[in-house]
């Protein structure tokens, strides 16, 4: 049982397996199926469905002005559908429970590369109080029913993901699919692409795809009480302001980038170290895991965005 099966990362995990012969003991869930705030709709699905094993993906996500705007939306929505996901595990007797963290929940003042170990020492950046806090609380009450019961409760960390089937709204979104959309509005109202922000700060982006692989890899095979960091090399980490002119340049747009410096930053990095995914997922596979080159997946993306422009999230 896949929740949050109709996102980004949902959708990727649905491709994936749609040519797996297993195809039909995958349930992918919208908050159509149910709203996992709440604990009797959760508790009825999961009544009703009797998963064995749960990928669990919903939450209320957004991109740096949606955390900074609604902390406590960000907060509450987040620790409800959690908690509820969780409980239910325990209570329907399900074998394992993969939940997704995030690289942005990681504390504002350290060192880098951030590992694993890390995640707890410090405040997270206070943009994103509410998300964070609740995604650290995710990963604690997943160590505690872990001790607790007999299901298999595992974390893992992503860094930034885009792909195609994103949010692309110009507010809400992260800042890939939100820079994407913008640019393609700009160009076609023939005005400047404005991006917020200076393009300094850098992030390390995983495609979604790449993502799906993984989520699935470790629903299989890893089975530690860490969390577990996926994400891309850092010597692949990029500045906004390189990721503008790159959505610029495929749209031929690339002398209409303008930075507006006066709008917020975000975190200034947040470089994550993937050596624990690389080595265990050689160990367990015989081979590196081949993530798709950045360029292509954007451009992908991009392809997908403006192809799809009439049902695109946005
Ligand atoms: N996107 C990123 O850059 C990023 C980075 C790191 C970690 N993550 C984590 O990765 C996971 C997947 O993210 P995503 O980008 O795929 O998210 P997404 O595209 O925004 O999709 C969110 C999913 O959660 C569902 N959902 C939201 N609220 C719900 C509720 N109250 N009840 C039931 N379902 C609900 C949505 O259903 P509807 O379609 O019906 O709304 C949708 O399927 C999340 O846990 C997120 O925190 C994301």
């Amino acid at each position: 049982m896949v929740t949050g099966g109709s996102g980004l990362v949902g959708r990727a995990i649905k491709d994936l397996v749609s040519g797996d012969i297993n195809t039909d003991h995958f349930i992918f869930l919208s908050s159509k199926d149910a709203n996992l705030c709440n604990y009797e709709e959760t508790k009825h699905l999961f009544d009703t469905l009797k998963p064995s094993i749960v990928i669990h993906l919903a939450a209320c996500v957004g991109g740096l002005f949606k955390n900074m705007n609604n902390n406590v939306l960000m907060y509450e929505s987040n620790e409800d559908i959690n908690r509820n996901v969780l409980r239910c595990c325990v209570e329907y007797n399900v074998k394992k429970c993969v939940s997704v963290l995030s690289t942005c929940i990681f504390p504002d003042k350290t060192t880098y590369p951030i590992n694993e170990m890390m995640l707890h020492n410090g405040p997270p950046h206070s943009s994103n109080l509410g998300y964070a806090t609740a995604k650290r609380n995710l990963e604690i009450l997943s160590r505690l029913y872990r001790q607790e019961s007999k299901c298999t409760f595992v974390t893992v960390i992503p860094t930034n993901i885009f792909g195609p089937y994103d949010n692309y709204n110009l507010e809400n979104a992260h800042v890939i699919p939100a820079l994407i959309h913008k640019c393609h509005l700009a160009k076609q109202k023939n005005a400047n692409f404005v991006v917020a922000g200076s393009g300094a700060p850098l992030r390390q982006f995983i495609f979604n795809r790449d993502l799906a692989k993984l989520i699935m890899w470790v629903t299989k095979q890893y089975t530690d009480h860490e969390p577990l960091i996926l994400s891309v090399d850092d010597k692949h980490e990029v500045s906004i302001h390189n990721v503008a002119t790159k959505i610029a340049d495929h749209f031929g747009y690339a002398h209409r980038l303008v930075m507006d410096t006066s709008k917020a930053d975000g975190q200034f990095k947040k470089t994550a170290d993937n050596t624990k995914m690389k080595s265990l997922y050689k160990k367990s596979m015989g081979k590196s895991f081949e993530f798709t080159l950045f360029d292509e997946a954007l451009a992908e993306s991009i392809t997908w965005f403006v192809e799809n422009f009439e049902i695109a999230r946005k």
